[in-house]
């Protein structure tokens, strides 16, 4: 299964996310993982390069690849469906080898900031990925939401993106989250997260008809 997190606007957490789930995935759900990143600023390969100085345990490895590479990706992960494959995208929609990467993978994962700019763009981006591929499954992810904030719009913004798929609850903004490698998530961020990834994984990853069609 191939597991996009995307979104054209940058700094939205992408790549942060990206890693939180794929440590989730190993470490609460037993899953084989595979991260590619595709972001030519390579910052969660470096990130796993600097786990891997700390010498910590590695849960999964990490590979630079680049979107027209996403083709032999797709042809692996489709041997191998005990495997989730995690990409991580970078924040650019100008290569027409996307059509194919929003295409052909099973879930879009993108998380979005309640400021104006980056909902902008999150909508234009779920309007691309639905106009590309109309049966994309895709999860919008609020991200670093300030509890002392008042977003005025916050019910407005729901609704328009809902209708692009489904709302997860809200991340909080912690600086909890530049402490995380691609072998550890910080205890705090558990409580915050894990409902999250869970409600994910039991709706659209461990369905009882896909758990049974990857484990046979
Ligand atoms: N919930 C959060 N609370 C606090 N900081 C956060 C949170 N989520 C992400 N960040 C921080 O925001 C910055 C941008 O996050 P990240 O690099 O994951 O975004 P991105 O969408 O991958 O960006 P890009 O488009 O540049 O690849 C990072 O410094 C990260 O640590
Ligand atoms: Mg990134």
């Amino acid at each position: 299964m191939i597991i996009l997190f995307a979104n054209q606007k940058g700094g939205v957490g992408k790549s942060t996310l990206a890693v939180l789930f794929s440590n989730f995935a190993v470490q609460k759900r037993n899953r084989k993982v595979k991260v590619f990143d595709m972001d030519f600023q390579q910052s969660l390969y470096n990130k796993y390069l600097n786990s891997d100085l700390l010498e910590n345990e590695k849960l999964y490895e990490v590979e630079l690849a680049n979107i027209p590479g996403f083709k032999s990706i797709k042809k692996k992960a489709s041997q191998d469906p005990s495997q989730l494959t995690v990409i991580d995208l970078a924040g650019k929609m100008d290569d027409d080898n996307l059509i194919q990467v929003f295409k052909e993978s099973e879930l879009i994962i993108c998380p979005f900031c309640y400021d104006e700019y980056s909902v902008t763009s999150t909508f234009e981006f779920c309007y691309v990925v639905k106009k590309v591929n109309p049966s994309s499954n895709i999860i919008l992810i609020p991200n670093r939401v300030k509890s002392s904030v008042k977003y005025e719009t916050l019910e407005s913004v729901n609704q328009a993106l809902g209708q692009f798929g489904e709302l997860s609850s809200p991340v909080s903004d912690r600086i909890d989250f530049q402490r995380l490698t691609t072998s550890y998530t910080p205890e705090t961020l558990v409580p915050i997260l894990d409902p999250i990834f869970n409600k994910i994984f039991d709706d659209h990853i461990e369905t009882e008809s896909t758990w049974e069609a990857e484990t046979i």
